[in-house]
C-alpha cells in the first residue's frame, strides 16, 4: 500500500475544502498512504503521483478555477474528484454537478470517482440572491434562504467521514485493479 503515491490537493476560499481536505489527509496519512499534501495554487508543477485527490469547492456548477487551471496541468492521470457545495449536494442538483465535474475531469484524464459533500454557503452572497428578481434562475426566496441556514455548521463530522470513506474506498480499488 505504502507503494503507491498519492496527492491531495486543495482549493478553498472559505476553509469548508481546507477542513475536509485536512481531515481526509490525516486519515490517509494514519492508514499509511504515502500521502503529499498542499494548496492547489502553490502546485506549480504536477507532483509525481499514482493518483490525485482534486479537493475542489463548487463554482457555477462545475469545479472552482484553480482545480480547472490544475485539471489543465494534467493528462492521462488518475484523478478522484473530491470537492463540497452550497447547492444539495444529494439532490439533483448534486447529481448535475457530479456530471459536470466527471466530464471536466475526464476531458484529458481518467475520474477514479466524484463525491459531493455539503458545505455551508456566505450568507451574505446569498441574501443578494434574495434582492434578484423572482424569475431570475439565481433568485433564492426566504424558504430556500433557510435551507442554507440549517447548513451553516456543514460539512460537519459525519460529512467528512462519509467522504473520507469513499475516498477509501475508491483508492483502495484503484490500486487493487492496477
Ligand atoms: C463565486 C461562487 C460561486 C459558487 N457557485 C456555486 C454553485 O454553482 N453551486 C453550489 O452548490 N455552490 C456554489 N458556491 C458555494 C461554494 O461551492 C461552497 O460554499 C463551498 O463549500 C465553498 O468552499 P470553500 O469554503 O472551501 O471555499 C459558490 C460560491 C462562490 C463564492
Amino acid at each position: 500500500m505504502a507503494a503507491h503515491r498519492i496527492w491531495l490537493c486543495y482549493s478553498s476560499v472559505t476553509g469548508n475544502t481546507k477542513k475536509l481536505a485536512e481531515y481526509m489527509a490525516s486519515c490517509l496519512k494514519e492508514k499509511g498512504y504515502d500521502l503529499g499534501f498542499g494548496k492547489t495554487a502553490d502546485m506549480k508543477e504536477l507532483e509525481e503521483a499514482e493518483l490525485y485527490i482534486m479537493a475542489f469547492w463548487c463554482r457555477r456548477s462545475g469545479v472552482d478555477d484553480m482545480s480547472l487551471s490544475f485539471l489543465e496541468k494534467c493528462s492521462d492521470k488518475n484523478i478522484l474528484a473530491i470537492g463540497t457545495m452550497s447547492g444539495d449536494s444529494v439532490g439533483n442538483y448534486g447529481k448535475r454537478v457530479s456530471n459536470n465535474v466527471r466530464m471536466a475531469v475526464e476531458e484529458r484524464n481518467n475520474c477514479v470517482g466524484v463525491w459531493l459533500c455539503q458545505g455551508s454557503a456566505d450568507l451574505k452572497r446569498v441574501q443578494k440572491r434574495m434582492l434578484r428578481p423572482k424569475d431570475d434562475p439565481f433568485y433564492v426566496s426566504p424558504e430556500k434562504y433557510q435551507t442554507y441556514v440549517d447548513r451553516q455548521n456543514r460539512p460537519d463530522e459525519s460529512d467528512l467521514e462519509a467522504a473520507t470513506a469513499y475516498a477509501v474506498e475508491c483508492i483502495e480499488k484503484h490500486f487493487s485493479h492496477g
